[in-house]
């Protein structure tokens, strides 16, 4: 069977790739010509661990076709999955423009009867109004289903080949069973239903996720207020099983290109449908705090920042992934420029921002972690990637200055190393007692 998919980001290229593997033949169409070009050359734009390999190998197949959306003329397969951005408009909402365009491009290209795929995050209630709006009535059937995705980046092959389950939302029960045989190789658990409420699973899975990390970095400021260490208390709350051991790392919170997005939409879409959704403001609002807190506790040691040297390792929004979108990272680096410090900066796999986020002045981008750390009063440690665990510790110190202060907004780094190697240790959350 052949399949189209469209729209070549971390979920269209992953959709490729596995539905390439099960067997099926891909058409994968994008609107960026660059894009298509490097794909046809072999180059992936996307950091993802292992998806080159099973494209490399799909297209070895033969299995998959890239091609920009001005070559196709007609679509004459029988399911086109949609894998568009949904990115957030300045009020919260999600712009659902690009979703839009391609219903109409697919409407304007259709010669036969044809499933729609939503794997692109939209509000809950949208399917509905796309169907009403577009489909319904339309010269050719077209069926419509919400199938929503769960992959994280840079372990988006795992969870697509092996997903906690795979969420299905329809109104046509062929069509969900057309839809559910797309994954009969995985073994997968299904969850088949309405579409409104597939819409909203995607929404909910995400906001819960997001309010379970906003919840523990309420407690981690409570274990700094007590003197109680975080790590102990989510290791000791995660062994309940009604709670489970996930999404309980304390630290600077959350970002990347779901959680942020996706937890303002709903507020935005509860907002406007008439109910305070006070749990998720709740959760915006630690979280954004989060943020602020490397700063204070540079502020109490160091007092005022002005032209205090100070070195931030990490910018991605989580290690394993180049994606910087909404790292807190970056905000923390604002917070520094702002309150006069000299900013050096460290990211194994972003060697420099070639967007404009800062000016060329403000900060230095090291050459290696020494590099970076060298002059420095202090270290904050933004992102969890293994090198900054892994690193000599007493090698740093050597050539850093006093106070020798070691901020670990990830709680990565083990508080007794840091201390024995002549640091002060400052995580979230963490007794109190390594803070000498
Ligand atoms: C997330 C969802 O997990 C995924 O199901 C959805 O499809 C897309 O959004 P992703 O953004 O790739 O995936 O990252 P994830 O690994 O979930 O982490 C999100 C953010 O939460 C990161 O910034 C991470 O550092 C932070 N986080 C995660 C914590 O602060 N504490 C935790 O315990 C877990």
């Amino acid at each position: 069977m052949r399949i189209m998919v469209i729209g070549l980001g971390y979920v269209g290229l992953v959709a490729v790739a596995g539905l390439a593997k099960a067997g099926y033949q891909i058409t994968g169409v994008d609107i960026n010509i660059k894009k298509i070009n490097s794909l046809n050359n072999g180059k992936i734009d996307i950091y993802e661990p292992g998806l080159k390999e099973v494209i490399d190998e799909a297209r070895l197949n033969q299995r998959i076709s890239f091609k920009n959306i001005a070559e196709i003329k007609n679509i004459d397969c029988g399911i086109v999955i949609i894998c568009v951005g949904t990115p957030s408009r300045p009020d919260g909402a999600a712009d659902l423009s690009q979703v839009e365009y391609t219903i109409e491009w697919i409407k304007e290209r259709t010669i036969n009867s044809l499933t729609i795929i939503m794997k692109s995050t939209v509000p809950p209630g949208t399917g509905e109004l796309l169907y009403k709006k577009y489909l319904a009535g339309f010269s050719y059937k077209i069926n419509y289903i919400s199938n929503p995705e769960f992959l994280r980046e840079g372990q988006a092959l795992k969870d697509w080949f092996y997903p906690d389950r795979i969420v299905i939302g329809g109104n046509n029960n062929k069509a969900i069973e057309e839809v559910s045989a797309l994954y009969d190789s995985l073994n997968a658990r299904i969850v088949k239903l309405d579409i409104t409420s597939a819409e909203l699973i995607k929404y909910a899975a995400n906001a819960f996720l997001a309010t379970k990390i906003s919840f523990i970095n309420e407690i981690a400021c409570l274990c700094d207020c007590l003197g109680a260490d975080i790590n102990s208390v989510a290791t000791g709350i995660g062994l309940d099983n009604r709670i489970g051991e996930g999404f309980l790392k304390a630290g600077i919170g959350y970002g990347g290109s779901c959680f942020p997005k996706d937890v303002r939409a709903l507020n935005f879409l509860s907002t406007i449908n008439g109910h305070n959704f006070e749990l998720l403001r709740a959760t915006i609002i630690v979280n954004s705090r989060q943020r602020l807190l490397p700063v204070q506790k540079l502020r109490s040691y160091l007092g005022n920042l002005v032209n205090k040297n100070i070195a931030v390792l990490g910018l991605t929004f989580k290690p394993g992934t180049d994606d910087i979108r909404e790292s807190p990272s970056l905000d923390i680096i604002r917070l520094l420029l702002d309150e006069g410090a000299n900013v050096s900066i460290y990211d194994p796999i972003r060697k420099n921002l070639n967007i404009n986020l800062f000016r060329k002045d403000q900060i230095r981008f090291g050459k290696n972690i020494l590099d970076t750390v060298k002059g420095t009063e202090a270290v904050v440690v933004a992102t969890e990637w293994d090198q900054f665990i892994d690193t000599n510790w007493s090698e740093i110190k050597i050539v850093m200055n006093e106070p020798f202060l070691i901020v670990d907004g990830r709680n990565c780094l083990d508080p007794c190393i840091i201390n024995n190697c002549g640091f002060i240790y400052s995580g979230i959350g963490r007794a109190k007692a390594h803070e000498r």
